[in-house]
């Protein structure tokens, strides 16, 4: 190096060498370029993200970011106008300390903001340093411009100012899900509008409007795929997943531990088809088919919209008109459905025919004892529904938290944690617990696919973790639905002594609640069922983005926050 560039250099405020700046800028650029790469490859899953977090326009937001983040990235690796790319950190870091990490306290393994004060540190203090000498700033003789607090000051202003602008302009915190007021008709209703219009203030509306979008788009009203596109899907669906790999992916041939268990009214192509898409495993209800020959077309339909691997749920329940079971059962297996759901009374008539046919089967049960005699029978799985499920919950009130490990202990086949799941933390906390796999109703009801009024959604959204309610619990046929008008009156009739069915039928026919609520989406005319996960869902999202988020949650845990507790640095 000569004399002259020596003293230029120090009068500059420069190091004499380059290489501190270059690992700087190395490992500064290394970082936004692989964040922004990343984002870009799962933009549905970050736009979902971007909503969930309180974002309006939030396809927008993760585009902006990916573009941001690879474009500061590269400028910072060729050391191009080094503190306005210094700046663009900044921003990104102070979006995400306000929008995310604030909150969380300091530590990084509890999601608080310790990376990103560092990253937007390091990129301050590299705007001070200047690129050094290996930079093309350097060429072209810009890197001396301004003295070096001048430098880290543009750097830092231009970054917070931009991210004040951003936020101001898109973002605004989520509401904690409010508590629900009295259950007096009235209140409760003012306290629902009053928790919808905080959902529509805080963007969530966008990130429903995006999801449909994309829906429309991608797989909604919805084109038949061709192969290009359904190899596409594929590639970009196995790409983006976390490999979590258990005995029910190896099993049944998805690239998730997540299944979307049968759902009457709801387990049709539009559905089934955009969870198999996702990755996870999703089941057609046999029963929403009014005949064997129409669960045949819809079977047909489906694989038109997914090349992925999809079952069908056979719910097996006592009937005043008795249902066709072995028809539907012959229609499976000609249809050359490899995975059954059953549900109900107990598989085993149906398990020599789908035995022979090569059929995987599953069998849904509410206790342990009940999911040994179904494992006895020969199933190939059980998912096992804890007491926070929506749906039948069984007699015995037994939460999944001891439910799961009580059914791990004794069962040597897959088993499948259902009920009250709908977030990575859930789905970490179910392999925590020995399950290999989670099973969801409700978070899928939630979904942009689900062929269900907007508004089922939208109160799904509203509601919280108390609007369940528990009715037929007399009869000894609990079921957890969603709580409304009808319902608390289903349960309070029921409570009379001798109060029979016939009593309440007019008000639980489940005909009435799938036309008023789930078809015109009258929340107050019939009863429909839902779960207490209704206290975790905070957005209507692309079955992807559900997908994506909750397995971008579960590898946060496992390969960060639980590390980090092992080392003793927890956040909180
Ligand atoms: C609207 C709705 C309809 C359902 N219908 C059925 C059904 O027909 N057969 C069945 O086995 N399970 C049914 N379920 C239960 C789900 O498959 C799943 O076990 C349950 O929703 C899991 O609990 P979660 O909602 O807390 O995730 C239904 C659930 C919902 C929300």
């Amino acid at each position: 190096m000569s004399r002259q560039v020596v003293m230029r250099d120090r009068q500059a405020g420069h190091a004499p060498t380059g290489l501190a700046q270059l690992l700087l800028r190395g490992v500064l650029a290394g970082t936004m370029i692989a964040h922004g790469l990343r984002h870009a490859r799962t933009l549905d899953g970050t736009s979902g993200w971007f909503g969930s977090i309180g974002f309006r326009r939030p396809r927008l937001q993760a585009q902006l970011s990916a573009a941001v983040e690879v474009g500061a990235g590269t400028a910072l690796a060729g050391g191009v106008a080094t503190p306005l790319a210094a700046s663009a950190v900044v921003g990104t870091m102070a979006v995400a300390y306000r929008s995310v990490h604030q909150p969380n306290g300091y530590f990084v393994t509890a999601e608080g903001w310790e990376y990103v004060g560092f990253i937007s540190t390091a990129a301050i203090a590299l705007a001070a340093l200047g690129p050094g000498k290996f930079s093309v700033d350097r060429l072209l003789g810009l890197d001396g411009a301004g003295k070096p607090w001048q430098r880290a000051a543009l750097a830092a202003g231009l970054g917070i100012g931009g991210a004040v602008a951003q936020l101001a302009a898109f973002w605004q915190r989520p509401q904690p899900k409010a508590a629900e007021s009295a259950p007096t008709a009235d209140s409760e209703g003012r306290a629902r509008r009053l928790r919808c219009r905080g959902r529509h203030r805080h963007g969530i509306d966008s990130a429903r409007r995006d999801g449909a979008d994309y829906f429309a788009q991608r797989c909604g009203r919805l084109p038949p795929a061709s192969g290009t596109h359904r190899r596409r899907r594929r590639r970009r669906t196995r790409r983006d997943a976390l490999m979590i790999r258990t005995r029910f992916t190896e099993m049944f041939g998805v690239d998730t531990p997540i299944s979307c268990g049968g759902m009457t009214g709801l387990g049709t192509a539009e559905l089934i088809s955009a969870v198999a898409n996702a990755g996870a495993l999703g089941f057609l209800t046999a029963l929403t088919q009014p005949t064997p020959a129409a669960l045949a077309k819809e079977i047909a339909r489906t694989r038109e919209l997914t090349d992925r691997p999809f079952g069908v749920n056979l719910t097996i329940l006592p009937t005043i008109n008795p249902v066709p079971y072995d028809e539907y059962r012959a229609v499976i297996i000609e249809s050359g459905i490899t995975i059954v759901e059953t549900a109900g009374s107990s598989p085993k008539p149906h398990l020599p025919d789908f035995r022979r046919a090569g059929v995987r089967v599953i069998h849904k049960a509410t206790s342990v004892r009940h999911a040994l005699s179904a494992a006895r029978t020969g199933v190939d799985a059980i998912s096992i529904d804890g007491f926070e499920c929506a749906g039948h919950p069984g007699e015995d009130d037994i939460s999944g938290l001891i439910l799961i490990p009580a059914a791990v202990a004794r069962l040597s086949i897959p088993v499948i944690a259902s009920g009250g799941i709908a977030t990575g933390a859930g789905l970490v906390a179910a392999l925590a617990l020995g399950a290999d796999a989670v099973n969801m109703g409700t978070r899928f009801m939630a979904t942009t696919e689900a062929p269900i009024h907007e508004n089922v959604k939208e109160q799904i959204v509203a509601n919280d973790e108390r609007d369940t309610v528990l009715v037929f619990r007399s009869l000894h046929n609990t079921a957890r639905v969603a709580r409304n008008s009808i319902s608390e009156e289903i349960a309070q009739i029921l409570s009379r002594p001798g109060a029979t069915f016939e009593d309440v039928a007019h008000l639980a026919s489940g005909t009435r609640g799938r036309t008023n609520v789930l078809g015109t989406g009258d929340m107050e005319d019939g009863m429909w069922w839902a779960g207490m996960t209704q206290g975790l869902i905070t957005y209507v999202g692309t079955c992807e983005a559900v997908v994506s988020n909750i397995m971008t949650e579960a590898e946060q845990i496992i390969s960060s926050r639980l590390p980090g507790l092992m080392e003793g640095r927890h956040g909180h």
